[in-house]
């Protein structure tokens, strides 16, 4: 497996700190984020981050769900557990793991989490309010969850930022997803990733990375947890297997106007 990396140190502009509501003081505001961001295997690549040094681990692994299309590349139960031993390894005392995952794959996830030892805290929601696809006989799919776990009860948790709850509301994640393909010059079918909402990623890394802290995401797809990093000045470890995807995601982490397609 080819492993390339593409490092680099950033400062966001304060029209971007106003728009993301940044919390912390000023003198933390300003300092640097860096980005690690590696091409390959994430099972291999997880291997070279070193023990104890990880604030966060937020990811959004292959789903083991037949109607996404990452269904091919999903992670089988062994696989899910050895990725847990290594989170375990890599966290802080003080980390949290924030995974999101389909349905069926969110008893695996819980079920090798609590095995390695994390403590469960929160299912949470995605709810998308203007969802169009119509599925033959069955519910049209508006949401999707992520799970919230710690390694202890010493976890690090902001407490500027008021009252998160376990429902984030947006839209359609196809609208924005083809615009900003379109606006880096890929076209949408040759991507099958689906971005997080950047809006809520940030908010995540804020309330569970102190700022200057590291979070990691081995599985990044466009990088939009590097890009969060980048605009909360929090260091980011990333991993994608994908080379265009790969791609896509620098490309993206070194745009300018990228407030345009927060939501
Ligand atoms: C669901 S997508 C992540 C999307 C991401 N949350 C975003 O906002 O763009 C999962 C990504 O994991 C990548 N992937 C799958 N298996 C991998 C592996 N073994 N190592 C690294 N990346 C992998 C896929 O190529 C895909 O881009």
């Amino acid at each position: 497996m080819q492993t390339n990396l593409f490092s680099f140190s950033s400062e966001s502009s304060n029209k971007t700190k106003e728009n993301v509501k940044v919390t912390e003081e000023k003198t933390k505001e300003q300092r640097e984020s860096n980005i690690v961001f590696k091409l390959g295997d994430a099972f291999e690549l997880i291997k070279s981050v070193e023990d104890n040094s990880i604030d966060l681990i937020l990811t959004d692994p292959p789903y083991n769900d037949v109607t996404h299309l990452a269904y091919k590349n999903s992670l089988c139960y062994d696989k899910k557990l050895q990725l847990a031993r290594e989170f375990k390894r890599v966290l802080k005392i003080t980390g949290s793991v924030i995974i999101f995952c389909g349905f069926e794959d969110q008893f695996e996830w819980y079920n090798v989490l609590k095995q390695t030892g994390f403590i469960f805290k929160r299912q949470c929601v995605i709810v998308y309010e203007n969802m169009s696809r119509k599925p033959n006989r069955n519910f049209i799919p508006q949401h999707e969850s992520y799970l919230f776990f710690v390694k202890s009860d010493r976890y690090y948790w902001n407490n500027n930022l008021q009252n998160p709850t376990t429902v984030y509301k947006t839209i359609k994640v196809m609208t924005f997803n083809k615009r900003w393909l379109e606006y880096i010059g890929i076209p949408l079918e040759k991507i099958g990733v689906t971005p997080k909402p950047l809006k809520l990623i940030i908010q995540l890394v804020q309330l569970l990375t102190p700022c200057g802290g590291t979070v990691l995401d081995p599985f990044c797809g466009s990088g939009t947890t590097a890009l969060a990093c980048k605009l909360t000045n929090r260091n980011c470890i990333c991993f994608e297997i994908n080379k265009d995807i790969y791609e896509i995601a620098k490309r993206r982490l070194q745009m300018s106007n990228i407030e345009q397609f927060m939501y």
